[in-house]
């Protein structure tokens, strides 16, 4: 189907950030949603940039509470996986026709990506109106998107990519942005050593960003 709309905005509209996670270690996968969940952002991405990720995505979907996407989606296979591993919707770091022809075939909300006007024209044009702004800062950061808001009013966008608790407000402060997507709230060293505690509180702190 194209872009279920009311279906990607109740999920993106749950809170101010989505965390972007990049996991292997599958132990690790429960502890992690549970402390983002326990810490206010319910919205999980789980890319698939690791042997490992689909298991993560199995293991964070227990969560209670926890509303799991999968990202860097390129391919159909990568979206049949997603649905198999009970994830609820889909993020990616492009639009390319391929791409959105495959997901026609899916019953889950893709959120595409876009760096400029032409691409997000382009797919307006296939019927999404919620797409990713990425890479974010390298692409010039919140002054693009506020650029974009009147001549592409129809369309509102999750930017991600070099944003952190720093610069998230200034995001959030547009009328074209339902939420931002970071990797901030999970530093390396964190994880390491499986400080969760630590995620819990950079979770709380970014669920506050936003009233
Ligand atoms: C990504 O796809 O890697 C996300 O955009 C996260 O970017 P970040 O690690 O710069 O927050």
């Amino acid at each position: 189907m194209p872009q279920d709309a009311n279906a990607i905005r109740s999920i993106l509209s749950l809170a101010p950030v989505v965390p972007v996670i990049i996991l292997d270690d599958v132990s690790q996968a429960r502890p992690l949603a549970e402390a983002l969940v326990a810490g206010g952002l319910p919205i999980l991405e789980v890319t698939l940039r690791t042997p490992n990720a689909l298991k993560v995505m199995e293991e964070m979907a227990k969560v209670s509470g926890a509303i799991v996407g999968s990202g860097t989606v390129r391919n159909a296979g990568h979206m049949k996986s997603s649905v198999e591993a009970g994830c609820r919707f889909m993020v990616s770091p492009g639009a390319s026709p391929r791409l959105l022809d495959a997901a026609e075939d899916v019953a889950i909300p893709l959120l595409p990506g876009i760096g400029t006007p032409t691409e997000a024209m382009a797919a307006a044009e296939r019927g999404y109106s919620f797409l990713k702004f990425f890479p974010a800062e390298a692409l010039g950061g919140a002054p693009v998107l506020k650029a974009f808001a009147s001549p592409l009013s129809d369309i509102t966008f999750c930017p991600t990519g070099g944003i952190d608790a720093a610069k998230a407000p200034t995001y959030l402060s547009l009328p074209n942005v339902i939420c931002v997507g970071g990797s901030w709230i999970m530093p390396n060293d964190a994880l390491a050593s499986g400080d969760f505690a630590r995620i819990e509180a950079l979770a709380k702190e970014a669920s506050a960003l936003r009233g």
